[in-house]
């Protein structure tokens, strides 16, 4: 099991490093790291924000353009999204991505909070004495943005902002306990590694995230309009439209991937080659055995993006077009059949990707980052990852001053002369470098 052997490799490096006492190093670190998260997301919600909004809008413009001659219709698609005879009106969207352009990312200090009704738009009016003699800016607390949820506490955004966040605060428990052994690792000092890793020195993460979620979308998420009517393709379009882009969703799992993202994401060194295919063989593992085949994960995404996405595009949707001669809805858009369509393809979406994204054939046949039959282990990537990563970050500098310099020794030394297989760029790194547009 390889990845259980790599993680007592990150302990091993944390507990050498408490050891070897970088403390200070580790605290100013987090502190560079939690900054970088607050400007990243915040940088990234707004654009995010400002780029849904939009979406229906154009989408709605294009629709009514159609010449209804030259759209194909599909009869059971038409059948469910036409307006019922015990039609109801059109509901309200849920306060959120299309209704609020810009949310407020931070609280006010807490001298303010006794008056909680200053916490929406009557923020500038209600300046009290207390709140302009508040302490520097950076003591109030950091509320992450909200994206795709009308709550914070439903939002995935917000909720992965804050993690890494927390993390990022604790220093004197990610940075300063002393241990005698391996089991007293604690959970803040593991994330708090991980969360360093996501926001500081990302390293290969943001090439092999992008280049995997690009794949991904084109692949999966990209609907055939040779293989289906046009209403249903420019349908699955608008809602496709709604996943965030490789650059957005990889600078959001690790913000350090934001700035200068272009030359990091096209930057394909050694370590990035050589954790291709273990990088794509683990993601597609998880994604398939922890989500695709696992009903009640499914079910509750399910009900998440009803009450949220879909609800907000459908509600919306259903307001854009009422009264309107549209070529793509002959029969009219109703509400009710706008969410059963979406039900449909929403799970007869997870069937065909949890065919497709099965990890040997996605990693090996379609993207070829696998040789057929490989056997990837992240092990085999340690002396790259220490020659141009590991090196700069408190925590792995000890481990990798422990691997030899030289390639034949390095692998001796971590037992895997006989296993690793050595890898050079493909065609494919060679297209992407040269092509490729961010
Ligand atoms: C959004 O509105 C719908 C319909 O009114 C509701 O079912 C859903 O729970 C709401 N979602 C949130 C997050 O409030
Ligand atoms: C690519 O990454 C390596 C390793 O981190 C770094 O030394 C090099 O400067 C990077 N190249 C560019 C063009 O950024």
């Amino acid at each position: 099991m390889l990845p259980a052997k790599f993680l007592v490799f990150l302990l091993l490096a944390i507990v050498c490093h408490v050891a070897f006492g970088f403390h200070e190093e580790c605290r100013e670190t987090l502190r560079a790291g939690k900054l970088t998260v607050e400007n990243v997301a915040q940088n990234l919600a707004e654009r995010e924000i400002l780029r849904i909004s939009g979406l229906i809008e154009s989408a709605a413009r294009t629709f009514k353009e159609f010449n209804p001659e030259q759209i194909s219709h599909s009869p059971l698609f038409q059948s469910l999204i036409q307006i019922k005879d015990d039609q109801q009106p059109c509901p309200q969207p849920n306060n959120t991505m299309f209704t609020t352009p810009k949310p407020p990312t931070t609280l006010p200090p807490a001298s303010t909070s006794a008056a909680p009704s200053s916490a929406a738009p009557a923020q500038t009016s209600s300046a009290s004495p207390s709140s302009s003699a508040a302490p520097a800016l950076e003591s109030e607390p950091f509320l992450a943005p909200k994206i795709h949820a009308a709550t914070h506490e439903e939002d995935p955004f917000h909720q992965y902002i804050s993690t890494l966040h927390y993390y990022m605060s604790r220093e004197e428990h990610v940075c300063n306990n002393k241990f005698t052994d391996l089991n007293s690792v604690t959970e803040d000092q593991l994330f708090g590694f991980f969360s360093t890793l996501a926001a500081n020195q990302p390293g290969p993460f943001c090439s092999l995230c992008h280049r995997f979620t690009e794949e991904v979308q084109n692949r999966v998420f990209r609907p055939n309009q040779l293989l289906i009517t046009d209403d249903n393709f420019h349908f699955s379009n608008l809602v496709f439209s709604h996943l965030p882009s490789p650059k957005a969703l990889c600078s959001t799992i690790a913000p350090g991937c934001h700035d200068d993202y272009a030359i990091k994401v096209a930057n394909l060194t050694e370590s990035v080659i050589c954790l291709e295919c273990s990088a794509c063989m683990s993601i597609t593992n998880v994604i398939v055995h922890k989500f695709l085949l696992q009903q009640q994960v499914v079910d509750s995404l399910f009900t998440f993006l009803r009450g949220n996405l879909f609800h907000n595009l459908c509600a919306e949707l259903c307001i854009t077009f009422q009264g309107h001669d549209m070529p793509l809805f002959p029969n009219g858009f109703s509400y009710d059949g706008c969410q059963a369509v979406l039900k449909k393809q929403y799970y007869s979406f997870i069937s065909v990707a949890s065919v497709l994204l099965k990890p040997e054939r996605f990693c090996s046949l379609e993207l070829g980052w696998c040789e057929l039959n490989e056997q990837p282990n992240a092990l085999h990537c340690l002396r790259e990852m220490c020659l141009e990563h590991f090196k700069d970050t408190p925590q792995t500098r000890w481990l990798c001053s422990q691997i030899p310099d030289r390639p034949d020794s390095a692998d001796e030394y971590l037992n895997i002369k006989r296993s690793k297989i050595y890898k050079e760029k493909k065609d494919y790194h060679n297209d992407f470098e040269v092509h490729e547009e961010l």
